[in-house]
């Protein structure tokens, strides 16, 4: 027996010792830390439960009948984060680089399975050289089991993936289709081709951190929406954005304790907006003013910065935000930010997360670049998401709301439950100045003094459109409110539609204008 279970410890042993202590070693010289110290500042001390520890791959070619490692290259199972249940992974870059397996695949294949199956989230940490060279078309079909079940997981659980060194090749394509990426400053990658494969293809020079670190997809490419400054960072911001999500799609995110203030109005409000109504300010401050203190998780934070997305609490209970802004590109939506925020909303929705939309947005950017990129397609995803969106939805619109963006930006003719506006709400087809052009040109054009007739038909127009009152009077705003009573009415109306119940027409899918 004693002979029996010294056998067992062995085996943990050299599960535990990964690609052995160089290789460790290389891996810390990196800063970077071992898949297995990740997933002990990951979750709750001692709720760690392993699976398929000791699986090793099958590979018989290139002289791999000879090298195996218990684990073959990624930790999984199941472990606690605050003392909910979440599922992990976490590729050893120490074994074969983290490359993927035929039984690397089937290992994550496993949790995922029993995640979707318990209801439960699931966290990738992934640090992997791509397929198993090895393996060829077999680790092929690995990558493609785990693309499939990501994808029937998607909506039913939150899925997150957090990047921890290169992702190459197969090893992007995982996460791309989860929920939300984490990347991790100066020693993680995500690329489909290495800077090699593309100096070969396309003659082009770039380092790994220019074509796909942490700052490049943050920036340009907004493929992952957290850049952050370490691993321990990364990790701190996988637990924090988990807190905002419930278990499933079939729970509420749990609400925190919070007793109402004497007091919720908030005074600032009232002076926050600027005289001059093409004066920019933070819509961040306006957030700031209205979530509970700190709680504001930004999501994208430095892609597309003409919108603002993320998460925060409201008396306890967790929402999520989109909010033109102001203080960018003076808040226009364009491509990306159509695209980053309707991508945001559709997370929301899956996971019963209410949202509220923060209003300033002078319309959609014209121009070429903009339509030839696609500015009609992606606008309305946009308008797509929020109109298929049945968590409760509240709009207060700040100050602009022209154009096709008052549509788009969560309308009540779109399905939106309250709309407040505050009295320094513009709303209108478009700018006072660009409509007399329009409808007295020929007014202005006969006249003396064209400019000085231009200005008073510009003063008629705004008397009439650039105000709440117009839209208040339809219906299509539901209360003009002074911005400091904005917290508390939000309180209560959100309160007022927790039990909210709406179905969209049964169907397969809809059909988004991707
Ligand atoms: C097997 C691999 C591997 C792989 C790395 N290793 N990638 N083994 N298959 N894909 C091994 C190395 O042999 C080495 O083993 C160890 O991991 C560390 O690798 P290094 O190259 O020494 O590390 P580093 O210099 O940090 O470079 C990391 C890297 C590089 C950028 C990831 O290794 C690399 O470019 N790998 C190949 C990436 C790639 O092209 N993958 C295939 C993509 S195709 P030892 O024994 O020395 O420790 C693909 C198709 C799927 O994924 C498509 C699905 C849609």
């Amino acid at each position: 027996m004693n002979n029996k279970i010294a056998l067992l410890q062995d085996k943990i042993k050299q599960a535990h010792a990964g690609g052995g202590p160089v290789r460790i070693e290389s891996q810390h010289k990196k800063g970077k830390l071992t898949a297995r110290e990740r997933l002990h500042f990951l979750l709750d001390e001692g709720s760690f439960e392993e699976i398929g520890m000791l699986v090793t791959h099958r590979s018989v070619d290139f002289g791999m009948e000879t090298e195996k490692y218990p684990g073959d290259g990624v930790v999984t199972g199941y472990g606690n984060i605050n003392g909910r249940l979440v599922y992990v992974f976490s590729q050893d870059f120490t074994v074969f680089g983290g490359s993927l397996s035929e039984t690397h695949a089937e290992k994550i294949c496993k949790i995922m399975e029993l995640a979707l199956k318990n209801g439960a989230p699931l966290i990738g940490l992934n640090d992997s050289g791509g397929a198993r060279i090895q393996e060829g078309v077999v680790s092929l079909g690995g990558y493609a089991d785990i693309f499939y079940r990501n994808v029937q997981a998607s909506g039913v659980i939150p899925q997150l993936s957090a990047i921890m060194g290169p992702c190459a090749g197969g090893a992007v394509y995982s996460p791309a289709i989860t929920d939300f990426i984490l990347m991790v400053e100066n020693t993680s990658y995500m690329f489909v081709t290495g800077p090699n494969v593309v100096k070969t293809v396309t003659h082009e020079e770039v380092s790994s951190e220019e074509l796909g670190g942490a700052s490049t997809h943050a920036t340009k490419s907004g493929v992952t929406h957290f850049s952050c400054s370490n691993e321990i960072d990364a990790i701190n911001h996988v637990k924090r954005l988990l807190s905002y999500m419930p278990q499933n799609c079939e729970e509420i995110p749990a609400p925190l304790a919070y007793s109402l203030g004497q007091d919720e109005t908030r005074i600032t409000l009232n002076t926050i907006i600027p005289e001059n109504a093409n004066q920019p300010y933070d819509v961040r401050e306006v957030i700031s003013q209205i979530a509970d203190q700190d709680t504001f998780l930004e999501v994208h934070k430095d892609y597309a910065e003409n919108i603002v997305v993320g998460f925060a609490r409201l008396a306890g209970r967790s929402i999520g935000i989109i909010a033109n802004q102001p203080a960018y590109l003076a808040g226009v939506l364009d491509n990306h930010a159509s695209v980053k925020a309707a991508r945001f909303v559709r997370f929301c929705d899956c996971f019963n997360i209410p949202l509220l939309v923060l209003e300033d947005v002078p319309g959609f950017l014209p121009g070429t670049d903009q339509e030839w990129n696609g500015i009609i397609t992606n606008g309305a995803k946009l308008l797509y998401a929020f109109s298929e969106a049945t968590v409760p939805r509240i709009t207060v619109i700040i100050r602009k709301a022209y154009g096709g963006a008052y549509d788009v930006m969560n309308s009540k003719h779109i399905g939106a439950d309250m709309n407040y506006a505050w009295p320094t709400a513009e709303i209108a087809v478009m700018g006072a100045k660009g409509a007399a052009e329009i409808i007295f040109k020929k007014e202005i054009q006969l006249s003396a003094d064209p400019e000085e007739k231009l200005l008073e038909k510009e003063k008629m127009y705004a008397e009439i459109f650039a105000n709440p009152y117009r839209a208040a009077e339809r219906g299509f705003v539901d209360e003009v409110i002074e911005p400091s009573a904005t917290r508390t009415k939000l309180i209560k109306a959100f309160k007022m539609l927790e039990n909210k119940v709406v179905n969209n027409p049964r169907k397969k899918h809809g059909n988004i204008p991707l």
